[in-house]
C-alpha cells in the first residue's frame, strides 16, 4: 500500500502566515502538521509516500527531504494549480500505479493515528474506505448521508443544506478503481475536481465504499482558530519532557515540555504547553495551550492559548496576549519612544485586537 499526502494549495484562509510559507508546515505543538501526517502514515506501516506539492514546493522539499528522517521514501508530485483533491489523484497516477493507497490531507490533524483504519482496509475487499465524524458545522466540509444500514448513499461538498452532520475527514483509502472515478467526473461549481464526486461515482457504480465513523478529535487546520484548537488538543495528548533549564525563581508545572536549550528565568509556565529549543522566557507568564517555537524571546509579558513561531521577540507587553497566532521573526515590543502610540508594520490580512 502507498501513501499520498496533499500539500499543494495556497492556504488563503491563513493569510498572512501563509503568504510566505506553506500552511502544512505551520507547527502544532512545535511540530509541523505535515511531519505529523508523515508519522501517522509511517506508523501505519507505509513507507512509500508521495507528496503532492504546488506553489510552496521548494519549502516543503527543504523541510521534508527524501524522508530518511522517518525511514520512508518520499516522491514529490507537482500539481501546477490546486484544481481539486480528485485532480491531485489524477496527477499522481504514475506514482500510485495500480496499488491501493491512503490519501491524507496535509493540513489535517487526527487523534490516535490511522494504523487501525489502514489495517481494516488492507484486510477488506472494499474499493474505498472513508472516514466520517460528527461536526457542528457540516456546511464547511464534504458531507455524507448514510442509509438505515449504515451504507453511504450520498456525498456532497460543502452543502448549504447539509443532509447530515457527518463530515468527511481528510483521510481516504482507495484501490485502483478510483482512477476510473476521477477520470469520469467533471469540475464542480467551484471549478474543482472534487474527491466527494469521485467517491459518489464509486457508490453509484456499485463499488464498495465503507464509512468509518471516527470518535476521537479531528481538526482541519484551515483557519487560525482551528490551528489554536489543534494545538491545544495535541498539547493535551503530549507526554511532557524537560530538556531545558528552569531557574530557582520559576514555577513550571508537570504538563510542560521544555525542549533542548530552552530557558525559564523568573517565570511561571503552566501546561499543557511547550517551549522550543533555545527559547528564553524571562520575567513572564506562559499559560496553558501555548506553543512557543524555537529561538523565541519572551520577556516581561504574559501569553496564553497561542502559537508563536521561530525567531520572534515579545517584550514588555502590558496586557495578556491570548488566542493569538504570531508568525516568524515578529517583534512585539513596548517602546519608550514618544509619541505614545501604536507603531505597526502589519502584513496584508493581519488581524490585531487592541484593548
Ligand atoms: O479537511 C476535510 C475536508 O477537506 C473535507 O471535508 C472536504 O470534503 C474536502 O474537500 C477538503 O476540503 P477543504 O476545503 O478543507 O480542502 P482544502 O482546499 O483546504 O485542501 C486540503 C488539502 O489538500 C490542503 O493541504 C491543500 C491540498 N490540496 C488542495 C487542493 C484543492 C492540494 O494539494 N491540491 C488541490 O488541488
Amino acid at each position: 500500500m502507498k501513501g499520498l499526502i496533499l500539500s499543494g494549495g495556497k492556504g488563503t484562509r491563513l493569510y498572512p502566515l501563509t503568504y510566505t510559507s506553506a500552511k502544512q508546515l505551520i507547527p502544532v505543538a512545535n511540530k509541523p502538521i505535515l511531519f505529523r501526517v508523515i508519522e501517522a502514515i509511517r506508523d501505519a506501516g507505509i513507507e512509500d509516500i508521495g507528496i503532492v506539492v504546488g506553489d510552496t514546493a521548494e519549502e516543503i522539499k527543504t523541510a521534508v527531504g527524501r524522508g530518511g528522517r522517518w525511514d520512508v521514501d518520499v516522491t514529490y508530485i507537482h500539481q501546477d494549480n490546486p484544481l481539486g483533491l480528485a485532480h491531485a489523484v489524477k496527477v499522481s497516477r504514475d506514482f500510485l500505479e495500480d496499488e491501493p493507497f491512503v490519501m491524507f490531507l496535509g493540513d489535517n490533524v487526527i487523534q490516535g493515528g490511522i494504523g487501525d483504519l489502514v489495517e481494516q482496509f488492507r484486510r477488506s475487499e472494499w474499493n474505498s474506505q472513508i472516514v466520517l465524524t460528527r461536526v457542528e458545522h457540516p456546511e464547511r466540509y464534504g458531507v455524507a448521508e448514510l442509509n438505515g444500514e449504515g451504507r453511504v448513499v450520498h456525498l456532497v461538498e460543502k452543502p448549504s443544506e447539509p443532509p447530515s452532520d457527518l463530515a468527511l475527514v481528510g483521510i481516504y483509502m482507495f484501490d485502483r478503481y478510483v482512477h476510473q472515478a476521477v477520470d469520469s467526473i467533471t469540475p464542480s461549481w467551484r471549478g474543482e475536481l472534487e474527491i466527494t464526486d469521485a467517491i459518489q461515482w464509486l457508490v453509484e457504480n456499485d463499488f464498495q465504499v465503507y464509512p468509518y465513523v471516527h470518535r476521537g478529535w479531528w481538526i482541519d487546520t484551515g483557519e487560525p482558530n482551528e490551528l489554536l484548537t489543534a494545538n491545544g488538543l495535541v498539547l493535551d495528548d503530549l507526554t511532557p519532557r524537560i530538556e531545558g533549564y528552569v531557574d530557582r525563581d520559576s514555577e513550571v508545572d508537570g504538563r510542560v515540555t521544555l525542549e533542548k536549550g530552552a530557558e525559564i528565568i523568573n517565570s511561571v509556565v503552566r501546561g499543557p504547553s511547550i517551549i522550543g529549543e533555545r527559547t528564553r522566557i524571562v520575567n513572564s507568564y506562559v499559560g496553558p495551550f501555548t506553543a512557543i517555537y524555537h529561538d523565541v524571546e519572551i520577556e516581561g509579558s504574559e501569553i496564553e492559548r497561542a502559537i508563536v513561531l521561530e525567531d520572534s521577540v515579545i517584550r514588555d507587553i502590558p496586557a495578556r496576549i491570548q488566542d493569538s497566532l504570531i508568525g516568524r521573526s515578529v517583534h512585539l515590543v513596548r517602546s519608550p519612544m514618544k509619541p505614545k502610540a501604536y507603531k505597526l508594520t502589519l502584513g496584508d490580512h493581519s488581524q490585531v485586537g487592541i484593548l
